[in-house]
């Protein structure tokens, strides 16, 4: 049956920002994540240590990190591709990270620039530095039903790569729709066969909404008893190395599908609207949350 309480890891300020092509000054990557902690999100991706050549939009990571690290009570995970990535997250306060393999070796190439084989072993690297340091690692597997450029993905992939990820230590897997072409039809035999390798309760769902499929995927996600939901405010995002991705599903969308079902998420639905608000004003973009959208006009 559906779970009682949801974890939602908001990845708006990461997942969500990094996309977008004009700078968007750290104030304003501060306060946005100032307002998403006020409306009760306990896990709130800040920013990522990765190389500024690749993701020019995250090169203030350490601003942000260093700006954010003294909120108690909320995690903020980073992303980290390789040991100088994670010292650096490190070294700027971050108390936890996370690592990004793909199920897709021609997504991983142009994603990290390595084969799958060859990040493994770069974040076989990443968790033993951080189960030193007691830092908890969060691992990502990209494209588990579609490559941008190899098509549909065979589940049992999806499944090898969640489980060297499990294995090597990582607390949680997020199994993300990369490119957002997945369906109930595709989404529900990737899971099974995960959920073959490693517990449900370590695995999350990361949609993106290109295909307007991502809230169906997140009810049979929930319905085979995935308890922790990834999503961007506003629906914000898209990966610059997955062409024509579109944003995360909406945070507001998710809460307000929750709320429906009457599942605990101790997040305040109108105070994640405000914080969408403030956000795609600063971006002069409508907002991507349907149900921000509805609730602005009555
Ligand atoms: P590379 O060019 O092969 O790396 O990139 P390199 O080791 O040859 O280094 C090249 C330069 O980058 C050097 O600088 C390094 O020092 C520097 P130079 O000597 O030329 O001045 N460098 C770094 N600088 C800062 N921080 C670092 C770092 N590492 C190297 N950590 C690399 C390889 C992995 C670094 C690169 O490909 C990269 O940064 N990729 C990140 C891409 C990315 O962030 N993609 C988006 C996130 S994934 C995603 O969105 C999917 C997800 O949401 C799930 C889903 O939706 O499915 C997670
Ligand atoms: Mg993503």
């Amino acid at each position: 049956g559906i779970p009682k309480f949801v974890k939602i890891v908001e990845v708006g300020p990461r997942d969500g920002l990094q996309n977008e092509k004009s700078m968007v000054p750290t104030t304003v990557k501060i306060e946005l994540i100032q307002r998403l902690v006020s409306s009760g999100l306990s896990v709130v991706e800040a920013t990522s240590f990765v190389s500024p050549k690749w993701v020019p939009q995250l090169a203030d990571a350490k601003g942000v990190m260093e700006a954010v690290r003294k909120i108690e009570g909320v995690r903020f995970p980073v992303l980290t591709p390789n040991l100088k990535g994670f010292e650096a997250a490190i070294a700027a306060g971050a108390k936890e990270v996370a690592i990004f393999a793909s199920a897709s070796e021609s997504f991983s190439k142009s994603n990290i620039n390595c084969s799958i084989e060859d990040s493994l072993i770069h974040y076989r690297a990443i968790t033993l530095a951080a189960k030193k340091l007691s830092i908890p690692v969060r691992g990502y597997v990209s494209c588990v039903v579609g490559c941008p450029v190899e098509g549909p993905v065979l589940p049992s992939k999806v499944a090898y790569v969640a489980k060297e990820l499990y294995d090597m230590g990582c607390f949680e897997i997020s199994l993300g729709d990369t490119i957002g072409v997945g369906t109930p039809g595709s989404v529900v035999p990737m899971l099974e066969a995960v959920m073959a390798v490693v517990p449900s309760e370590k695995l999350a769902v990361h949609f993106h909404d290109t295909y307007g499929q991502a809230l169906a995927n997140i009810l049979v996600s929930l319905q085979i008893g995935i308890g922790t939901i990834d999503s961007s405010v506003s629906g914000l995002g898209g990966c610059p190395y997955a062409k024509g991705a579109s944003g995360n599903v909406a945070t507001e969308d998710v809460v307000y599908l929750l709320n429906g079902l009457g599942v605990k998420t101790d997040v305040d639905l109108r105070k994640v609207i405000l914080a969408g608000e403030f956000i795609s004003k600063h971006l002069c973009r409508p907002s991507g949350s349907k149900v921000a959208t509805a609730l602005s006009r009555i």
